[in-house]
């Protein structure tokens, strides 16, 4: 088959790339504007390989996209690109509104225009998976053990979870009006190699590498649930490879732990696997400040993903313990990578969003 994945030289994007050349004999085009998230050394493993090909292009931009479409002939649209970050999308929503909005109509046009021209036989594989989060259901209460399942209702909170709420919608209609053969996935909290250093788990791995402050929002006890980049990325060939059409599938990983924990089980790692500390510090949990909370601080977020189990016999090889672990010596082995990605933006940003935050 022929595989277009739009974001592919993102966080998961290319993790999905990666696993895809590795595991199947597909043929993977990666459409990829590569905003100050995108970064093609995430795929220096796969970019001599036959059956990688990459466009850099915007996916707001209409006619690129048929082009590229009618030159590729996809039988399967697994769309990732989006702008995702959440402390950004409050400082700053209109990338989120044009990329993650507009740039999924403009793919869901082209798609539906591409489909009805296809043979019968073409029509019967083509699907388009939309990648979405677990955030457009809003917020689960501290305490309870409510999990979000398929059907709980949409809530956003963020510029970010509504942008990618409203495009969950735009996808659902492309279904029920123009038959258009569609998927989507809502997935919790990724954590793994090339994630990018403004997210949690990168940022307190390096900053605490640098011996700088590692940021808590507020009390630190909002919970996430993390999911391994790699499970995350099987999952997704596996649904858009399997699932039937018109479906959404949770995808979660079973690992339910408050940010402040998270940041702690960090430090401990670091004890053990980066001993020789930054001059000053003492203990990598002493760097812990913190500083005023986000707005519209989602509590918890927690997936029921018994519905992908149950239907497509995925389930999640990693517990957080060693994904975590293998997390940090990843980080260790690739400051190289790390160098890259932490752009002049990048600084600028981070230290604007610090002054904001303390
Ligand atoms: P990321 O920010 O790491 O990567 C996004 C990629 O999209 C980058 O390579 C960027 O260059 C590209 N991109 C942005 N705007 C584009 C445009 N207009 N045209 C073409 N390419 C563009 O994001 P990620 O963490 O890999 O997330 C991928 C998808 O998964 C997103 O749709 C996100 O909403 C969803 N998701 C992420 C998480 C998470 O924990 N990271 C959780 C749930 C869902
Ligand atoms: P993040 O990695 O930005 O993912 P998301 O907002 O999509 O869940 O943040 C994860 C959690 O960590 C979230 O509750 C916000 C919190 N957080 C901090 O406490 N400090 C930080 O410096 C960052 C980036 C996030």
């Amino acid at each position: 088959m022929n595989i277009i994945v739009t974001g592919g030289a993102g966080f998961i994007g290319s993790a999905v790339v990666r696993h895809i050349i590795a595991n199947t004999s597909h043929n993977v085009l990666n459409i990829d504007k590569l905003t100050y998230a995108g970064n093609l050394e995430s795929l220096s493993s796969v970019s001599e390989n036959s059956r990688y090909h990459f466009s850099h292009n915007d996916i707001c931009n209409k006619s690129a996209m048929e082009e590229v479409f009618n030159d590729f002939k996809p039988d399967i649209i697994m769309h990732l690109a989006a702008e995702s970050h959440v402390d950004r999308s409050i400082t700053g929503s209109a990338d989120f509104i044009e990329t993650n909005i507009i740039g999924t109509y403009t793919l869901l046009e082209v798609a539906r225009q591409y489909y009805m021209e296809l043979s019968d036989h073409k029509k019967i594989i083509f699907r388009f998976h939309h990648i979405s989060t677990d955030e457009v259901y809003g917020d689960l209460e501290e305490g309870t053990s409510n999990l979000f399942i398929e059907t709980t209702a949409y809530n956003p909170s963020s510029p970010y979870s509504a942008s990618k709420a409203s495009s969950d919608h735009l996808v659902r209609a492309w279904y029920r009006t123009y038959g258009l053969p569609i998927v989507i996935t809502n997935c919790s909290n990724n954590y793994g190699p090339y994630h990018f250093p403004e997210k949690l788990i990168p940022l307190t791995i390096l900053n605490a590498l640098k011996g700088k402050p590692l940021p808590i929002y507020g009390n630190g006890l909002q919970v996430r649930d993390w999911l391994y980049v790699e499970d995350h990325a099987r999952a997704l060939f596996l649904v858009a490879s399997e699932a039937e059409i018109g479906e959404t599938y949770n995808i979660g990983g079973h690992n339910e732990l408050k940010n402040v924990d998270v940041v702690k089980g960090i430090c401990n790692l670091l004890e053990e696997l980066a001993p020789h500390k930054p001059d000053g510090v003492v203990n990598y949990i002493d760097l812990i400040t913190y500083v005023k909370d986000r707005p519209g601080h989602d509590l918890r977020y927690a997936i029921d993903a018994s519905k992908i189990h149950r239907e497509l016999g995925w389930t999640p090889n990693e517990i957080f313990e060693t994904g975590l672990r293998k997390t940090v010596q990843w980080y260790l082995d690739n400051q190289e990578w790390v160098e890259n990605v932490e752009t002049g933006e990048y600084q600028n940003w981070m230290q604007k969003q610090y002054q904001d935050n303390s």
